[in-house]
């Protein structure tokens, strides 16, 4: 059965490729690189193929093949090559390819780490993933299709992520009566494209990966092509290496200290070199020693370098934690909270500006907003356009505000230390990647203005703690008529107080504002740092906006001390709310007259911890301002009576 399969697809024979031992392998240079291309352009079979010519299949996964091609293949041959690559069950089922494969070959020359990303539209994410690590891209073109979306997306991606060398595989030549014209033109597109990206260096193959044209040797059914065949090219290729001499980083994985008298920083080198007695400089927060030691499990070193994991020990006693980067002391790291990147956004919930998400950057981790949306990229003509959401798979230029400092290089110095992830703080899914351009020069030039007088004495003027109370809740909920009494209560008992209301805010300060979620993130945005200065300044904070997401109530709650946060949940069903309809908006809103409308055309999402839940459906407001007045009786912001 192996020898029929064998007989129809004999490797093309090539001087340069076989499998080698592990020994030689050791020491050959490495090329990592990544295929990207849409569905059915033939990266699995691309990548089958280059295994299968480099004779890395054995002969029973060539009898499996066989057997599984009469069931799953779609080639109509006896062995489809794909299925080589595409090798879960799950995944055929379905039609796509799920995940990021790493896949290890050899040749007599070279070694290659392949990363195989599926093409799929939205999988944009596998694509990022893939091709953050790799120092050449190989972007599939279907040569019927010539140029598509896909392809454009995935070279503005390749290229933000810093990859230097692109080959265009023309795919399916056999399909395209291996035509030179065809070839040229779509070469031809693909290079002025690729120029106004800033990408040049590009080499331009016709291939069949099925017939195994021009992969491990010259076909001859290209008499035409001049270039190398793209195994050759892949072997030959000179990739920059220039992280090796770069100045030395050393994120800190942890604090080794397994007795009183030792105490070392263990982490991987991620840039440059360091040897027994450099100089180094621990950031953030700048202290500045002699290495003293380099221990490893092999021994001690005289000098580590770029992959090697190491325990540092240093000369000085510094306080080094965790997330720490270790840097040459002469050309440090940067250090800053708020900085200009771009962005490929991966989730199908927009990216909003002023939507606090998690950033991650190698060991760092801290809360961040998109602070600006300078441009997103429109990838069929590379123009910049305006917007304050990024959909999913968009490109665009933002600038970062950080909740604390981190430790980066920019990404066009370092890909590791100045590239990051966006986690969604509710859900902890990856939702976008970033790719650091520079440190806004703001934040170096704006401090802390020290102020003599803080809030406790504020209030303490008043006689009164000040605290913030957070009324959410749909609209007609009776958040606003609970919040006016409340006040009415307040100004009673003597307290120094103020509401911010949703409605009256939106005719000042928010008028800029309308419903859309990005705008509803910015108002409560903005809301919140108005409640913050009003605490600050001594007051019992009273604010009443339906504040329907749960990323910015918490961004809001965390603008506060514990104590000082109150958020009360109107718990009134949207039904009774729609039959009150105090400001005949649900009406309309149901007639089709208003768009984006809570509770009928816009989420609301309830709170699942509030400090207080008051069952507006069913109490009066008198009775739902005496259960506030009681929590906060016992929560010691009101003296009890
Ligand atoms: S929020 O969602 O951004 O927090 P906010 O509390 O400021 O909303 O404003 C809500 C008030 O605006 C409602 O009470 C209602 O009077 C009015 N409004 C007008 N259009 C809408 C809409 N599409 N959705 C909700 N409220 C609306």
């Amino acid at each position: 059965m192996a020898e029929t399969a064998v007989s129809r697809f004999t490797p093309n024979s090539s001087p340069t490729i076989s499998a080698t031992n592990e020994a030689a392998e050791a020491n050959m240079p490495l090329l990592r690189f990544l295929t990207c291309g849409s569905v059915d352009d033939g990266k699995s079979t691309l990548i089958g193929r280059m295994l299968y010519d480099c004779q890395l299949v054995h002969d029973d996964t060539l009898e499996a093949l066989e057997n599984e091609s009469r069931s799953y293949g779609t080639t109509g041959r006896e062995i489809d090559l794909a299925l080589l690559v595409d090798g879960l069950q799950a995944e055929r089922e379905q039609g796509i390819t799920i995940d990021v494969a790493y896949r290890y070959f050899a040749t007599s020359k070279r070694k290659f780490i392949v990363a195989d990303t599926p093409g799929h539209e939205q999988y944009t994410r596998n694509m990022v993933t893939g091709a953050s690590s790799a120092d050449l891209a190989i972007i599939l073109v279907d040569a019927r299709k010539g140029v598509i979306t896909q392809t454009r997306r995935h070279s503005c991606i390749a290229h933000l992520l810093g990859i230097k060398h692109i080959v265009l595989a023309i795919n399916k030549m056999d399909l395209a009566g291996f035509d030179q014209t065809r070839f040229a033109e779509i070469e031809s597109n693909y290079r002025t494209f690729a120029a106004e990206l800033g990408l040049t260096n590009i080499t331009a193959i016709p291939i069949s990966a099925l017939d195994g044209d021009n992969i491990s040797s010259l076909s001859v059914r290209t008499p035409w092509y001049r270039g190398p065949a793209l195994l050759q090219h892949l072997e030959s290729v000179v990739v920059d290496s220039s992280i090796a001499s770069a100045p030395l980083r050393m994120p800190v994985q942890w604090v080794c200290r397994p007795d009183l008298d030792f105490r070392g920083y263990a982490g991987t080198i991620q840039a440059g070199s360091v040897s027994v007695g450099d100089r180094i400089t621990v950031l953030p927060a700048g202290r500045s020693t002699q290495v003293a030691s380099i221990v490893t499990y092999d021994g001690d070193l005289e000098r580590a370098t770029v992959g090697d994991a190491v325990v540092l020990t240093l000369a000085d006693e510094i306080d080094v934690s965790r997330g720490d980067v270790i840097c040459a002391a002469d050309v440090r790291a940067e250090v800053a909270d708020q900085f200009a990147a771009d962005i490929v956004w991966m989730s199908e919930r927009p990216l909003m500006r002023g939507r606090p998400y998690i950033l991650r950057c190698g060991q760092q981790s801290t809360v961040c907003q998109i602070s600006e949306l300078k441009h997103k990229i429109n990838v069929e003509t590379l123009e910049h356009t305006a917007g304050r959401e990024m959909e999913l798979n968009a490109i665009g230029l933002c600038n970062l505000s950080l909740s604390k400092p981190i430790v980066f290089d920019t990404y066009a110095d370092n890909r590791e230390a100045g590239g990051f992830i966006l986690i969604d703080r509710l859900t902890n899914e990856t939702v976008g990647a970033g790719m650091i351009r520079f440190a806004l020069r703001r934040a170096h030039n704006i401090h802390w203005q020290a102020v003599d007088i803080d809030k406790h004495q504020r209030a303490a003027m008043k006689g009164q703690k000040a605290c913030c109370i957070w009324f959410t809740g749909l609209s007609g909920s009776g958040k606003s008529t609970v919040a006016n009494l409340l006040e009415k209560r307040l100004h009673a008992l003597g307290r120094h107080t103020y509401i911010l209301d949703g409605d009256n805010v939106r005719h000042g300060l928010n008028r800029d504002l309308g419903f859309t979620e990005s705008d509803r993130v910015e108002n409560i945005r903005r809301v919140a740092e108005v409640a913050r200065l009003m605490v600050d300044a001594g007051l019992l904070t009273l604010v009443s906006f339906i504040s329907p997401f749960r990323a910015e109530r918490r961004l809001a709650r965390e603008r506060f001390e514990d104590s000082e946060f109150f958020e009360l949940f109107v718990d009134t069903p949207l039904e009774i709310c729609e039959t009150r309809d105090p400001k005949g908006l649900y009406r309309k809103a149901r007639a089709g007259e208003i768009a984006n409308f809570t509770g009928i055309s816009s989420p609301y999402e309830a709170p699942e911890n509030p400090e207080l839940r008051l069952q507006g459906g069913t109490l009066a407001p008198e009775a739902l301002v005496d259960e506030i007045i009681r929590t906060l009786e016992m929560k010691g912001i009101i003296d009890k009576h």
